[in-house]
Parts: C-alpha cells; structure tokens; sequence
C-alpha cells in the first residue's frame, strides 16, 4: 500500500475489570499443580468483572481516553465486536456511545463471530476510511469469557477490552494488504443462547486453532503476502498463552523450517505479558497481544508484523501490519500497567459467588451493588433495561 493510502490503528488503549483471580487459588482449590496453569497453559491469573461491571463497563473505560485524546468530531462510526453481548437485539456500543457522549450523527453496530469480530470490525473499519479518508471509526473489541466452574476450560477464563481509533496516516500501524481468509464450519467452541457458559471441546479446538492457522497462512501467500522471515514478531489470538507457541511452532513446520525454540520465543515472547495475567478476552485477545508487544519490546519503528486472529466455529484471518515510525510518544503503557495492577486479588469463595450469580429474569428492579473502582458502571436493570452510569 503506497505511503499516501495508509491506513490502520492511530491509538489503542486497554480496560480490564476490578478483580483478579490468580491461577495459584484456583490450583490451591482444586488440587492441581500451578505448573500446569502458569507453565502447561502459560497462564498466572484471570481478571473478573465486579457485579457491576460488564463488556460495556469495560469498552467506554477503554474508549474514554481515545475520545479525551482525539476529540469525537471525525467518528462517524463506533463497531463494537463481542460474543458475550449483553441483548439480543441492541448494539452493546450505544451504551457506550451515550457513556461517551458521541455524536448522534454516529452509525454504531456490533459484530459476532466468536473471538474473530474484533477483526472484521477492524477490516471494515478500514474499508470505511478508504470511502472517506476524513472518517475515523472507532473498533471496541471487548469480552467476558466464562466456562462452567470444575471444567478444563474455567483455567482460561478472563475479561477485558480494547478501544482502537482507525484512521488515515496512522500513528501506531499501519495495515496491510493482503489478508488470508479461512472458513469450516466445526462445533470446537459455542455457547447456546440459553447459557451464560460456552461449551467447548478443548482437544478439538487446538486442532481446529492450528489447521486455521495453515489454512489462513495458504491463502495469504497465495496472494502475495510477506515471507515467513520478514515479519519481526506474531501477534497471535491467545485464549492461553502457550497457544501462541503451539501455533507458531505449527507455522514453521508447515513452511518447512527447522523448529527451533529460540527462533519461536523471539517471534511471541514480547506479546504475551497482558494475556498471561489477564486471561482469554475473545475479541480483545489477539489485540492485546498487540499492546504487550507495542509497549514492551524494543524499538518496532519499521518493521512488519503478522496478525492470526482465530474465532471458534471457525473464521480466521492473517494479515500484517507495520508499526509507523515515532509510534511510542503514542503508546498507552503506563496506563495498560496500571489497569492491570489496580485489580484486587479475590479469594476463591468470592469468585466463586460471581461466577454463579444471575439476575433474576422477572423484569423487576434489581440495583447492584457498587463495587468497581473503574469509571463506569452497571447501576441496576429496571424493567428488563441495564442501567449504566459513570462512577
Ligand atoms: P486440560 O485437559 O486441562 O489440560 O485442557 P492438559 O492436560 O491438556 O494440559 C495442558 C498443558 O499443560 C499440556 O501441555 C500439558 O502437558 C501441560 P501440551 O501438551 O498441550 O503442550 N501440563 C503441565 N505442564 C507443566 N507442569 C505440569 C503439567 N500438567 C500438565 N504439572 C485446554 C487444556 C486448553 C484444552 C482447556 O483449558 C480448555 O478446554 N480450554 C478452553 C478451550 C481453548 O482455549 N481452546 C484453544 C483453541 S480454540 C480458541 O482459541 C477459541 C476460543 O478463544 C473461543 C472463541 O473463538 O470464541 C477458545
């Protein structure tokens, strides 16, 4: 793409929730060993949402700092990607549009297709930008994954949002065209309307994660994508972290390479330091990879990055991007660090109470407890409404 048609991320900024769980109390109450949540999965602990605190919650913290930094006057667009919505019918983004106090002359729309919108929203983000290089589209990626309690899965529970601006002469990355595209229709991870916890098959999801990852990296190179060797770091999707490794590892044995570790650990290591504390985001995973990698490797100015965006189900998608030189005067880090650090740590009992509690469905008034220390938040449900207000 010529200099003068760039387009891609001007700013991004990260909101998680108030709790923590760490993988340490989760070993402690059900007997296993710590090494196979913190070494076996790449995990150390989970963040979990306070009662009032939601996908919602979450995207307007995450977005609020974009609007203070850049004003809302040129977004026209909000696309907010989950697959933990809150209605069936209203776009979760609206709330966050009035939390923010956007523009009415705003198309705002949400997007689903397991952890994979976040980057049709990007996709689409970009096409807009393309019609109108005046335009800037504001993509919320935000999710709370939940499994049953005692099942494989609960290990890679978390929660968090990302907020991107996208627009013209971007100051983050700029991306790229071409991308890989992948599609099969398999049952490795779903969630039923009638349940608030996906169901899932973890053996058959791994596979299905890295046959996406061959499928996509095909198609991508057959049409003229980067050479393996040209791009600098992976920002893969990380539902745990050592799904990563698993993939990369995947990748350049399908290419042909010697598999070496030291050659996989300089490809991933730098993007998996918000993911391993935070836990699987879904939509927001493999662009937090992305704000680790931004914010805590050395100098990026230049260079090309590959992207593996993997939605069970399953759609995926590789694409690369390069990261636009003097991007860290724009970077967000000590902001992501202390989003993270705030949480409190909760006990299992207390996790526990959260994971299991459910609003009645009578449509009655049920204010909830203030709890979150973030800027904003769940006041009640009244008459089968959710009520959010700044804190
Ligand atoms: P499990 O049965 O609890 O764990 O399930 P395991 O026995 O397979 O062990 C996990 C790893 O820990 C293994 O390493 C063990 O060897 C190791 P591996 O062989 O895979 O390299 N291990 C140890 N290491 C050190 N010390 C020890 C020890 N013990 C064992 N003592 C599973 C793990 C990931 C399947 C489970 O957590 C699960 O079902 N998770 C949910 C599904 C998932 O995350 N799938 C990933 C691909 S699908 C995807 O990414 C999409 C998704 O994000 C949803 C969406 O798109 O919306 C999920």
């Amino acid at each position: 793409m010529p200099a003068e048609l760039a387009i891609g991320i001007h700013d991004l900024s990260v909101a998680t929730t108030q709790y923590v769980l760490t993988h340490a109390t989760l070993a402690a109450h059900n007997g296993s060993d710590v090494a196979k949540y913190q070494r076996g999965i790449g995990q150390r602990s989970m963040s979990v949402p306070a009662a009032d605190e939601d996908i919602v919650t979450m995207a307007a913290a995450a977005a609020a700092p974009i609007v203070a930094r850049h004003g809302a006057e040129r977004i026209r667009t909000v696309v907010f990607a989950t697959e933990s919505s809150v209605d069936q019918a209203k776009a979760a983004g609206i709330h966050v549009h009035s939390l923010l106090g956007l523009p009415s002359a705003t198309r705002v729309v949400e997007l689903k297709q397991a952890c994979y919108s976040g980057t049709a929203a990007l996709q689409f983000a970009i096409g807009l930008v393309h019609r109108d290089r005046t335009e800037q589209v504001l993509v919320i990626a935000s999710d709370v994954s939940k499994y049953d309690l005692g099942s494989p899965g609960e290990a890679t529970q978390g929660a968090a949002a990302v907020a991107m601006l996208i627009s013209a002469d971007p100051a983050l990355v700029r991306i790229e065209d071409p991308s890989g595209m992948f599609t099969a229709d398999i049952m490795d991870f779903w969630r039923p309307n009638y349940r608030n916890t996906a169901l899932v098959d973890g053996r058959e999801s791994i596979s299905a994660y890295l046959q996406a990852v061959e499928g996509t990296w095909k198609d991508y190179t057959e049409r003229g994508g980067h050479k393996l060797d040209e791009l600098s770091a992976f920002c893969y999707h990380q539902p745990f972290t050592k799904m990563a490794y698993k993939a990369h590892r995947h990748l350049l044995n399908y290419c042909g390479y010697e598999v070496d570790e030291a050659r996989i650990n300089g490809a991933i290591a730098n993007t998996t330091a918000y993911n391993e504390v935070i836990g699987n985001s879904y939509t927001a995973s493999v662009y937090l990879a992305l704000a680790a990698l931004l914010d805590t490797a050395g100098d990026l100015s230049g260079k090309a990055i590959g992207f593996l965006s993997y939605g069970s189900g399953s759609v995926a998608e590789f694409f690369a991007g390069t990261v636009v030189p003097g991007y860290r005067a724009h970077l967000r880090a000590d902001a992501h660090r202390e989003a993270i650090d705030r949480r409190e740590d909760i006990d299992y009992a207390r996790y526990r109470e959260i994971h299991t509690h459910a609003f009645p469905v009578d449509g009655g008034d049920y204010p909830v407890p203030r709890e979150t220390t973030g800027p904003y938040r769940l006041a009640g449900l009244s008459g089968h409404k959710r009520i959010y207000e700044p804190r």
